[in-house]
């Protein structure tokens, strides 16, 4: 058994800040935060439940799926509206799901841990999993840190999943954390998050490479054959850096992060939808996912692009 992608949705809230908006509360500049990190603009609101609503309500959609046939939603997040119940709790009773629901937090590899999650769910009896990435990342960001205030966003993404016989469409996924380097990038109860940028910077490209590598290696995939990379959006330079030590080009790459900013496990999400949107993937295309966070974790997971059966009837 296996995973087949039946729709997708993504959701961003209406407040745009730009670079420029920026630079009039904090000494930074467009031109450095562009030069440094590729981001233009991000977009600020909302709570994470009303962007996962948002998103997980598209993707139910355009799947024509019952929400009631759901079995299990995943909704990774790092931001979640309260500590209890689960964030998922709220949206799960908004969408309508059946089944059950949970938080996942792995940082910004939390969409890649979900998507792993739901596949096993599958194979293990579930018909359908609705996997959610979304973040206020907004609401733990110091606003007068232009050391990381610079960097965030908010945003959703979401896939609607089902069961296949047969492989699916996940060829190959790898999952990690080095908990040593957990005091480089975190976020106390109630605080803003800190950060050793540059640490991360280091780090983040070498296991973005060993992670997308091991995955490759695993579905027996050459980087080469990969039609679509879906990098977690932190910084374009180190999507750029991982290009290159990949041998992928990057104009095979997925980018929303000029306008969107880091969204943490959205980013993926919104990258993918972002390139299903715009027509760039066609039948049999391999596209990898990759991602890392704090923690620190990591996370990639490569699928073999199907597109869904159109109308498939609201079937329960
Ligand atoms: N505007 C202007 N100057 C700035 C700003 C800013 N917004 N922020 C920092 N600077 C200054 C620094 O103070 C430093 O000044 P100094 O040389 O006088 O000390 C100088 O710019 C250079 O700073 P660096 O940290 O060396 O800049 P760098 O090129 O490394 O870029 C950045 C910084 C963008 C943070 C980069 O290191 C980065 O992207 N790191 C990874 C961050 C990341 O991916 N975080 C998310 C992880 S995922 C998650 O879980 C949320």
């Amino acid at each position: 058994m296996g995973l087949r992608i039946l729709g997708w949705g993504s959701a961003l809230p209406e407040k745009v800040v730009t670079n420029h908006d920026l630079q009039k509360t904090l000494d930074t500049s467009d031109e450095w935060i562009v030069e440094r990190s590729g981001i233009r603009e991000r977009r600020i609101g909302d709570s994470t439940a009303a962007l996962a609503i948002e998103a997980g309500r598209a993707a139910l959609s355009k799947s024509n799926v019952d929400p009631a046939s759901v079995d299990v939603m995943v909704l990774a997040t790092t931001t979640p509206d309260q500590a209890v119940p689960a964030c998922s709790a709220h949206v799960h009773h908004e969408l309508g799901l059946g089944g059950g629901a949970f938080d996942l937090n792995a940082a910004c590899s939390g969409f890649v841990y979900a998507l792993v999650m739901a596949n096993g769910l599958l194979e293990t009896g579930a018909n359908r999993v609705l996997v959610v990435g979304a973040e206020t990342l907004s609401r733990i960001t110091d606003w007068d840190d232009r050391n990381t205030a610079v960097l965030f966003g908010d945003g959703g993404g979401a896939l609607m999943l089902e069961r296949e016989a047969g492989e699916g469409q996940l060829l190959g996924w790898d999952l990690g954390l080095d908990a040593s380097a957990r005091e480089i990038l975190q976020c106390d109860l109630g605080g803003f998050v800190q950060m050793d940028g540059r640490e991360v910077f280091k780090r983040a490209v070498r296991v973005l490479v060993d992670s997308a590598k091991r995955t490759l290696a695993q579905a027996k995939v050459r980087s080469e054959d990969v039609k679509l990379l879906v990098p977690h959006q932190a910084n374009i330079r180190i999507i750029q850096a991982a290009c290159d030590r990949l041998g992928i080009p990057e104009e095979n790459t997925a980018i929303v992060l000029h306008k969107t900013g880091n969204t943490s496990s959205a980013s993926i999400p919104l990258a993918l939808v972002d390139a299903i949107d715009a027509g760039r993937l066609e039948e049999g295309d391999l596209v990898l996912m990759t991602g890392f966070g704090a923690g620190m974790t990591w996370g990639s997971a490569l699928l073999r692009w199907q597109s869904p059966p159109e109308a498939q009837g609201a079937s329960a």
